[in-house]
């Protein structure tokens, strides 16, 4: 945890992010590096930072491009940056931009850099596909065959089941457990009932829907000519809803587990590809530049717990400590943003929240407490707005420092679950 001196803390200048799009639409032909640019770019512009004062960059992705894996490095090497600008790539899963953006803090409040930007970049239209183990071997044997021969005998040991691809799974290497699994099984564990979820799944809706049509939402966006003709632009996320209601989501079948399930396409965040940015900039800095912080960074925790057992329940972990390490309790936050991977999750967090039990795991002698719902991700979440893995932190990270300036709120707090049993949660105090 950062210690900061006065005039010295980790600012958050602004943000933006790319329109979010469900993967397979508008933004399929953009790789996350592309996506990458195109937020930061904007975010550059749009603040006037002087690209010269810029000491580093670094992006969150979770599933990189084989061919160019460090994506941070790839987008600072855009020729709006100087070459200079120092650049690594994170991941921890869903919480990657949230690592990217403590990564860059720690580096101010180390006195190492003054001028950050952080982020985060997912395309799922654009997964890696791998070759089979088979396949890939007769691949390299043939590679180094001297011959026509040893090259046909290369490809001749090759069974049909050696041609099928490889796609990414969304499951647990350690458990085999998909992600969707796992909301099941917390929902299960939690007793969060199917009404519930989609009750969620409705306000997140609402909510995004109404930040749209006033156009706070759309103020974080920049728009995106759509390719390969370029004629439209996508101005915002096309995965919100509008007019949805409770008795379409109640129609929907669970997907997970089609017999007992609760958790449908309608209750869970979908597929998404989109890039999100943020400026950080040690507060002095950031004066002296003429720009003026949104927030700062009051306190921040990471936590993990077993994959096997309750897969995204670790922000119940991280937010105690972040709430302790910021010096404030649940009544000092005006705002929670919390990452919707799945309305089970969010449900099964707030009751964590609540519970002694998951006090006394995170080390704490009483419960964070309850959220007040009329503060919870008031411009929507991830059910709605849609989930670019990498992306979403950063994401979050904006509406929650936007959204408290409009309000005149003092802190906010937000959480990710992630991949692996990993939570993440920070406290931001509005500037
Ligand atoms: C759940 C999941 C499998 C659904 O994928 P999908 O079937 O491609 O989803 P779709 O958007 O096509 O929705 C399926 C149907 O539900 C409907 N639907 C989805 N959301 C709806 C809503 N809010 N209201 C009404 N209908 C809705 C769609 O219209 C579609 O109907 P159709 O089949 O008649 O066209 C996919 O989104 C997924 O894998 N999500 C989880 C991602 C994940 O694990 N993330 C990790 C989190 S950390």
């Amino acid at each position: 945890m950062p210690i900061y001196e006065p005039g010295r803390r980790v600012a958050i200048v602004a943000g933006v992010r790319t329109p979010f799009a469900k993967s397979g639409t508008a933004l399929r032909t953009l790789s996350a590096i592309e996506l990458g640019k195109i937020a930061v770019t904007e975010l550059v512009h749009r603040t006037d930072v002087d690209p010269a004062s810029i000491d580093l960059l670094t992006f969150g992705t979770v599933l990189p491009s084989v061919l160019a894996p460090n994506i941070a490095r790839e987008i600072a090497l855009m020729p709006l940056l100087p070459k200079g600008v120092q650049a690594w790539s994170v991941s921890r899963a869903c919480a990657s931009a949230n690592q990217a953006i403590t990564d860059a803090a720690d580096q101010i409040a180390l006195g190492h850099a003054s001028v950050a930007i952080a982020g985060g970049a997912e395309s799922l239209s654009n997964v890696p596909i791998l070759h089979s183990r088979g396949f890939s071997d007769a691949l390299v044997a043939a590679s180094k065959a001297r011959s026509l021969g040893q090259r046909v005998q290369a490809f001749a040991k090759l069974r049909p089941k050696d041609f099928i691809p490889i796609t990414p799974a969304i499951a647990e290497p350690t458990t085999g457990e998909t992600m969707g699994q796992s909301a099941e099984k917390m929902a299960k564990l939690n007793g969060i009932t199917r009404e519930e979820q989609d009750a969620l799944a409705l306000a997140s809706h609402r909510n995004a829907a109404q930040g749209t049509a006033d156009g706070r939402l759309t103020a974080e966006i920049v728009p995106v000519m759509v390719p390969p003709r370029f004629e439209t632009a996508m101005t915002a996320d096309n995965g919100i809803r509008s007019d949805t209601t409770a008795e379409a989501l109640a129609g929907l079948k669970p997907v997970f587990d089609r017999r007992y399930g609760t958790v449908t396409a309608g209750n869970a965040s979908p597929l998404t590809d989109g890039a999100a940015a943020v400026l950080l900039m040690r507060e002095d800095v950031a004066k002296a530049h003429g720009l003026q912080p949104r927030a700062y960074i009051r306190g921040y925790a990471y936590a993990a717990l077993d994959p096997g057992e309750q897969l995204l329940q670790a922000p119940v972990l991280a937010a105690p400590l972040a709430l302790k390490r910021a010096g404030l309790t649940l009544k000092d936050i005006d705002l929670v943003e919390m990452h919707e991977a799945f309305a089970a999750q969010v449900l099964s967090n707030l009751r964590g929240f609540e519970s002694p039990h998951w006090a006394e795991r995170a080390g704490f002698s009483a419960p964070v407490g309850a959220v007040d719902r009329s503060r919870l991700n008031v411009m929507g979440g991830s059910v709605s707005i849609g989930h670019p893995f990498g992306a979403t932190g950063a994401r979050i990270t904006t509406t929650l420092v936007n959204e408290l300036a409009r309000r005149g709120g003092q802190f906010g707090l937000m959480t990710v679950c992630a991949a692996g049993g990993l939570g993440f949660a920070m406290v931001v105090e509005r500037a």
